[in-house]
């Protein structure tokens, strides 16, 4: 009898060691801050008072159509989808992109970019008209001109009736850079409306905020323990805050130097150094004559950015949203798997990040509970369904129909 008693509270007990072996852990004030900061989900968005596309439904069309449109490069070969796809967060699988030739970097995913305020790994434009023009007349990228792009806009038929619909002054003008202009506005505004969907993280956190026990409990508790070390020892937050979980800044993460290029060369790949002087050296920058705000506040950061040496090997705080389509991972695409980044961030080698570079960092040393913890984490940051591919079709097909 006694010992039925004894099996039975042992099997009672059992399953609440096996929870208190890795709890649901109880937040802290300056977490919950944190956590609160990570939101709302989605979060205001007011347009580009420098676009005056951004916004409007012929713009925006017209943006969708250029987005898929080849003979934007030189051998009529490769458009802007052909880096940036739909179903891969409108980035690519590969590590390093190839555009007329292999590139240094990743590409970066564009859900969200209506967010950011610098461009690039590098952050070398101020704005997503800019970040437009960059890859059109990159010759390493795609390869085109000034002139081909104006040309294209002319004298295609549905083009150049998007075009006039958009705009009519900008479309009929015979400065070829207006008319470049007027396609990386309407590109901006196409990718001003690519959003992410809500994602198992803002359920979460809305619940937390309402004292909502049930819709807490939805959450997996491996989730909420990476969200803990997010928030607390990983002091992931300090880089990825706020709700695309970016400062918007730039630092270095202690990741390898060189790059190799395709002759096996190695270069190293000077990251926010030399972006703040291509930012400044652009005519297309929000200083230069095409910005339709000239006095917003948007200027700032590029009227204040200066150089310094510390810049050197510094890149952007990408936004954690959807990394469950964007793989490989890194300015470099080193890494193919969040497991790989949370191992970096694990076991970082201290003598490589450089002597003025981040204090705050340091090897974490995460046992395996807590690494699965925080991947669980970071793939609770995307939603399930990628639905802004279909918003996609529906453009192309508006705009097929308004401009056959
Ligand atoms: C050959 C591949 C390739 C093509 C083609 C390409 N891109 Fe990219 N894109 C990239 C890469 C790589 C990056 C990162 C570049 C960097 O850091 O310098 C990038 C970055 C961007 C960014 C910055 C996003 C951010 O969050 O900072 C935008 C915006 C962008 N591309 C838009 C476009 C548009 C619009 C087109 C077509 C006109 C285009 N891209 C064509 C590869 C490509
Ligand atoms: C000092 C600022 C800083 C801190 C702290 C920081 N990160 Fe990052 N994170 C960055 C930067 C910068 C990059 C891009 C680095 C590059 O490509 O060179 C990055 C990249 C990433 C990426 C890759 C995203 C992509 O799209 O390629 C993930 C995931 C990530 N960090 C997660 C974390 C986690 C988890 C922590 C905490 C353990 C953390 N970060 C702490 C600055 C930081």
């Amino acid at each position: 009898m006694r010992c039925t008693w004894l099996g039975l509270l042992l099997l009672l007990l059992a399953p609440v060691a096996a929870a208190n072996e890795h709890p649901i852990p109880v937040f802290d004030p300056s977490q919950l801050r944190l956590i609160r900061s990570f939101g709302p989900w989605p979060p205001p968005f007011h347009g580009d008072s420098g676009n005056p596309l951004s916004g409007r439904p012929d713009g925006i069309r017209l943006g969708a159509v250029l987005f898929a449109e080849s003979r934007l490069s030189r051998d009529g070969a490769l458009s802007c989808q052909s880096c940036h796809q739909p179903q891969h967060g409108w980035a690519e699988p590969k590590p390093r992109s190839h555009g007329l030739e292999q590139l240094d970097r990743n590409a970066l995913g564009l859900l969200d970019s209506r967010l950011q305020r610098w461009f690039g790994w590098d952050g070398a434009s101020d704005s997503l008209w800019a970040a437009a023009i960059r890859p059109i007349l990159d010759p390493r990228e795609m390869g085109g001109s000034t002139a081909a792009t104006a040309e294209l806009l002319r004298r295609d038929p549905a083009l150049s009736c998007l075009a006039r619909r958009s705009d009519m002054a900008a479309a009929s003008s015979p400065d070829d850079e207006a008319v470049l202009v007027l396609a990386a506005r309407a590109l901006a505004a196409f990718q001003e409306t690519l959003a992410s969907a809500r994602t198992p993280f803002d359920d979460f956190r809305d619940a937390l905020l309402a004292g909502d026990l049930d819709g807490m409990a939805r959450y997996p508790a491996a989730a909420q323990r990476g969200l803990s070390l997010f928030t607390g020892r990983g002091q992931c937050a300090t880089c990825h805050s706020g709700p695309a979980f970016t400062n918007g800044e730039f630092h270095d993460i202690g990741l390898p130097f060189f790059v190799t290029a395709a002759d096996g060369s190695r270069t190293v790949d000077p990251g926010r150094h030399r972006g703040i002087a291509r930012l400044k050296e652009n005519p297309f920058n929000r200083l230069g004559r095409h910005n339709a705000a000239p006095l917003s506040q948007a200027t700032i950061p590029v009227r204040h950015v200066v150089q310094q040496h510390r810049n050197f090997g510094e890149f952007k705080v990408p936004s954690l949203r959807s990394l469950r389509f964007t793989a490989p991972y890194m300015h470099d695409g080193s890494m193919p798997g969040l497991a790989d980044v949370v191992r970096h961030y694990s076991e970082m080698d201290e003598d490589r990040l450089h002597s003025d570079g981040e204090a705050l960092l340091r090897p974490l040393r995460l046992n395996a509970q807590e690494s699965a913890d925080l991947v669980a984490f970071l793939e609770s940051l995307s939603a399930s369904t990628d639905a802004p591919a279909a918003g996609y079709d529906a453009l192309l097909a508006d705009a097929r129909r308004l401009c056959p």
